[in-house]
């Protein structure tokens, strides 16, 4: 198993809170990694840790073998690692064909990717003039995502992709995170557990701030009392 991620040991503070106390984490290069965990248990600041949002106080990133410490976040988003944001972040001014245009990373990127991105993400193309503002919840999620997927990243952080939509709408979101592991390895926060467990190949928990456990989802699957623990709402 060769990890384009490796996450050893983080600690990271926001401002004098000491936010994560101890995070490790591998992803298995074009899989998906879920991590899960309660509601401020700190899965975001793991992904902005990672994206040198929050740098880590201590630990080590490696990314295909580079260390990612004490670089910023546009070098680190250069060497091929795309975040998509719990908020989403599109310019609801700006049609879909510009909000995908100013994530190139290289000119010409959007050339190489439409097709991909219009297989995976069939209603961008029929919204391509279309502003972001007025796509429904569930399109602003795609495009989001397919933001990521213009540059050549080899890796995706996706935040709470599911948050917010609705059940029918989440499953074309599913088999479309499904699909992009032939390009990109994918690091997923997910809080509902069910999404987690029917894409993720591997998953981590946090606790307070901590990685508890790890493993494969089909053994997670098989420890109700692990998920109990971990998982269950408060
Ligand atoms: N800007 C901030 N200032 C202070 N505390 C923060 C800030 N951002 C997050 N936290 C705290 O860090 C912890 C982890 O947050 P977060 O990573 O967003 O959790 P999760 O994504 O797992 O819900 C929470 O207790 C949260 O209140
Ligand atoms: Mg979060």
């Amino acid at each position: 198993m060769s990890a384009v991620l490796t996450v050893q040991d983080i600690h990271t503070f926001i401002g004098q809170f000491h936010i994560l106390e101890g995070v490790t984490v591998e992803v298995p290069d074009h899989s998906i990694t879920a991590l899960l965990g309660r509601n401020g248990a700190g899965k975001t600041t793991t992904l902005r840790s990672i994206m040198g949002l929050n740098p880590p106080a201590r630990g080590q990133i490696q990314y295909r073998g580079q260390a990612l410490n004490g670089r910023k976040p546009y070098d680190i988003a250069q060497l091929g690692l795309g975040y998509v944001p719990d908020y989403r972040a599109i310019f609801r001014q700006l049609t879909v064909e510009e909000n995908l245009k100013i994530a190139e990373r290289r000119p010409g990127d959007l050339d190489r990717k439409r097709q991909f991105i219009f297989e995976i993400f069939p209603d961008l193309e029929k919204l391509y003039q279309w502003p972001g503002g007025q796509l429904s919840g569930g399109q602003q999620q795609m495009l989001a995502i397919a933001r990521a997927l213009v540059p050549d990243n080899s890796l995706l952080l996706i935040d709470e992709p599911s948050e917010g939509l609705a059940p029918v709408i989440i499953e074309g979101m599913m088999a479309a995170i499904r699909r992009l592991t032939a390009q990109a390895a994918v690091l997923l926060v997910e809080q509902n557990f069910r999404v987690a467990s029917q894409l993720a190949d591997r998953y981590v928990i946090i606790e307070d701030g901590r990685s508890v456990h790890s493993g494969t989802m089909p053994d997670l699957l098989a420890s109700p009392a692990l998920i109990q623990k971990y998982l269950s709402a408060a």
